[in-house]
């Protein structure tokens, strides 16, 4: 299978790549390298892997760009590329996330009809859902968005479904809850927070620690998107997840356990977008995908500190 991976220098997708590499698939990457977050962070990403190792690398821009060449020849595509995260997407900065979430991704879908290319997964989010909830949700539930990024995600994934309605092409989206890992993003709050107990600096944290999340390993996310292209589920909309949620406040307990640092932790504001709770059922992915995470969170917690303790670079 030739598979096309966006956002392949990112978190996530350079996870993908190398997963799809190691099962001796064909890939074709992308990314426009977008200054979120470091260039460097993005080029260690890619040296996970190895850029020489897929079989096309385009840094390229889906929002600008001419995708023909880049879907050509190709049988899938996963789409990752975003600019994500909830509270930056308020403000002056909000046609970024339509360019970049909203605009690429029908760019995307255009250049797929045209090509004929045979399957569509697109990486949705948990924050589609929005805050209502205070149990697990399941993919029944009425998304309502709590951010700006929410309603770019959840925009997107309706385009997805309606070329996949009305074109006839064979998608699906995968709604991605809080995804940790190695090379998590550096704004993200356990990388951040390894990388301050590394450093010895202050952790604040957003709001009293009481909000919990649905942190899901990012091996066990790959596979379920390594899953969805084996027997891929059409038109279904599926949570991906651990299906278990800890607080803020046991993330700090785990890392203080892995680390044996005490941590310096302040409380602040609870910021405009972040939800308190996001949990769901993953019924649907274990029936359609057999998909079966199995990455604890203190296991998960240490081996990404032993990759922030090793990256001379990581912020
Ligand atoms: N990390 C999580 O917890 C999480 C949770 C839910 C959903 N997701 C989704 O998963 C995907 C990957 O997230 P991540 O955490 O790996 O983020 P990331 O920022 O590390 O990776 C996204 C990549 O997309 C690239 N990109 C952005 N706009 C682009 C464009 N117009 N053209 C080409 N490339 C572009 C960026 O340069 C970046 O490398 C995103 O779609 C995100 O919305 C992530």
């Amino acid at each position: 299978m030739h598979v096309l991976v966006t956002g392949a220098a990112g978190f996530i997708g350079s996870h993908l790549v190398e997963a799809l590499l190691g099962r001796g698939e064909t890939v074709s990457a992308l990314d426009a390298f977008d200054d979120y977050y470091a260039r460097s962070l993005k080029d260690a990403n890619v040296a996970a892997y190895g850029r020489d190792r897929v079989a096309r690398f385009f840094e390229m821009d889906l929002a600008g760009d001419d995708l023909a060449p880049v879907v050509d020849g190709v049988d899938a595509i996963v789409h990752l590329a975003a600019v994500p995260g909830v509270r930056g997407s308020w403000g002056q900065q909000f046609h970024r996330y339509l360019a970049n979430n909203v605009l690429a991704t029908q760019r995307l879908l255009e250049a797929a009809k045209e090509a004929g290319t045979e399957l569509f997964v697109y990486g949705s989010s948990a924050s589609a859902y929005g805050d209502g909830a205070v149990e697990a949700v399941d993919e029944t539930y009425l998304p309502q968005p709590h951010s700006p990024y929410g309603a770019t995600k959840l925009a997107a994934e309706h385009l997805v479904h309606l070329y996949g309605r009305v074109h006839g092409m064979a998608v699906t989206s995968l709604r991605i809850f809080s995804c940790y890992g190695p090379r998590e993003r550096p704004d993200k709050a356990i990388q951040k927070f390894l990388v301050a107990a590394r450093d010895g600096t202050p952790i604040e944290i957003y709001g009293d620690g009481s909000q919990r999340r649905d942190f899901t390993y990012v091996g066990d996310i790959v596979a379920g998107v390594v899953a969805a292209l084996d027997k891929p589920p059409l038109g279904e909309v599926v949570n991906l997840a651990r299906g278990a949620t800890h607080t803020m406040r046991e993330v700090l307990e785990a890392m203080e356990a892995v680390t044996g640092n005490p941590l310096d932790v302040t409380f602040g504001a609870r910021q405009a977008g972040d939800v308190r709770v996001t949990s769901a059922v993953i019924d649907k992915a274990r029936d359609l995908l057999g998909y079966a995470p199995s990455v604890d969170l203190g296991d998960g917690i240490a081996r990404q500190w032993e990759a922030v303790r090793s990256a001379a670079h990581s912020q």
